[in-house]
């Protein structure tokens, strides 16, 4: 039998970098995220085939992203049964898009009903996990936290549906710098930065208190203290990536325009606050009505989509 599922990637808000524990794939912060509308990853498991196959965007898969999927599915059932994995993105893959947020949320769901188990969601977002920590938040719509958790077997390391879908009528803007694969990945960024940045331990110490201040600003719907706990989240976290060595700069100058850009636009009395992940793209979170006026804006410096807060995870 063949199971399909969709799930939508999500942008972090208070950032995710850095692991307690690379086995089990546990943060060594907490994060709070915005799960996107429109972009989707559709992946169908076929469970009991010939053999594993893994199929992306239309192509085979035979290197490393193919392994990961598959280990992936034996933490599902390790004695399982050859599986045939088709999976589409309707966005770029791998280029700080959060891909892999809505691959594994997608994964973890049609690959557990494709093996006849029932999960809770937040079983679910504890499997998600350890393919792709942001991928634990995915399997909720609307707002999400995700707890760095205390346990070692990472029981306690998973998403929090913070509020819901309709809770905020706001936008996320994605300025898309580049839409090419990013140079490095973050499993490997994140270790190199635990490794070496001087900032790494403060980037630590000080990350609960950011968790903190944004969810208090998103459960008041204060866009303000919001942006700017989401800008200091940010700038933190590249700061750290920056001073890893070697240095990971994800940043463009067409990044640096945006980031000006938004800068300016609050200057004229718009609403609006960006944030990056690990590639060139400016994602700018800003209130529904503002939205058109600034993506007419980012359009001279580059393309963009409007998105909305999107769904939880689901299968078709
Ligand atoms: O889920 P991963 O392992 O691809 O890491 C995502 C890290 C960031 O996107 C840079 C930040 C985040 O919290 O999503």
């Amino acid at each position: 039998m063949t199971i399909t599922a969709i799930a939508h990637p999500n942008i972090a808000l208070v950032k995710y970098w850095g692991k307690r524990d690379i086995e089990f794939n546990l943060p060594s912060v907490s994060s709070i995220s915005m799960t996107l509308s429109q972009f989707c990853t559709k992946t169908s498991v076929e469970w009991d085939t010939k053999e594993d196959q893994f199929i992306l965007n239309g192509d085979i898969q035979t290197a490393g992203s193919a392994q990961k999927v598959f280990h992936f599915l034996d933490r599902i059932n390790l004695a399982r049964p050859p599986c045939v994995v088709v999976s589409q993105n309707n966005f770029p893959t791998a280029a700080g898009l959060a891909s892999s947020s809505s691959a594994f949320a997608a994964l973890a769901l049609a690959g557990t009903a494709a093996a006849g188990l029932s999960y809770t969601k937040t079983e679910l977002s504890v499997l998600a996990r350890q393919g792709s920590g942001s991928a634990s938040r995915s399997i909720w719509g609307g707002w999400v936290r995700w707890n760095k958790g205390m346990q070692k077997d990472g029981s306690d390391s998973h998403g929090i549906p913070i509020a819901p879908i309709d809770h905020w009528e706001v936008c996320m803007i994605i300025a898309v710098v580049s839409a090419q694969k990013k140079s490095t990945s973050s499993t490997i960024g994140m270790q190199q930065s635990a490794n070496t940045s001087p900032f790494y331990g403060q980037w630590v110490e000080t990350a609960e208190d950011d968790v903190q201040n944004a969810e208090k600003a998103l459960q008041a719907r204060d866009i303000h203290t919001l942006g700017e706990a989401m800008e200091h989240s940010t700038i933190k976290m590249h700061a750290t990536m920056m001073t890893t060595r070697p240095s990971i700069r994800y940043w463009k100058p067409k990044s640096l325009a945006l980031i000006e850009l938004v800068e300016s636009l609050r200057t004229q009395g718009f609403s609006c606050y960006q944030t990056m992940d690990a590639g060139p793209n400016v994602k700018i979170l800003c209130p529904k009505e503002e939205a058109h006026a600034i993506a007419k804006h980012v359009q001279k410096i580059t393309q963009c989509h409007i998105l909305e807060p999107g769904p939880d995870a689901y299968l078709c």
